[in-house]
């Protein structure tokens, strides 16, 4: 397992990677619109892992008003895994609350589900399938 990606929502997605592009030496990867999570996200190669920037779309982004609520900064962590099924059914039965009961297709495709920050110490948990 690794950790994949760390999730930052922020208010402008190029203003953001130029920043930590220029700070950290970080090239631009690829760009998703992804209407059905809320979010533009951009991500940048940091070795073997990411940072995933988040732009919310539209007011009822629920990254829109995590960035009201909270301003601008650390959303999530995500972990890949190699089944996420099984790993779905670990976290059930290890009593953590999920938000995704079956994994969704998110950026590129990969199948992805968000576990609860309430029972993972107030941090959000995004599991993807290699
Ligand atoms: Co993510």
């Amino acid at each position: 397992m690794k950790i994949h990606h760390v999730g930052i929502a922020v208010k402008s997605l190029e203003e953001a990677s130029g920043r930590f592009g220029d700070l950290l030496g970080l090239e631009k990867a690829e760009r998703y619109d992804l209407p059905e999570f809320g979010v533009s996200a951009l991500f940048m190669p940091v070795g073997d892992s990411n940072l995933e920037f988040l732009e919310p779309l539209g007011d009822a982004s629920t990254v829109g008003k995590f960035i009201e609520k909270r301003g601008e900064g650390v959303h999530h962590i995500c972990f890949e895994v190699d089944d996420i099924e099984a790993s779905l059914r670990d976290f059930a039965a290890q009593g953590a609350r999920l938000i995704d009961e079956k994994p969704r297709p998110g950026a590129g495709g990969h199948l992805v589900a968000f576990v609860h920050p309430k029972t993972t110490h107030g941090v959000l948990v995004e599991l993807k399938q290699k």
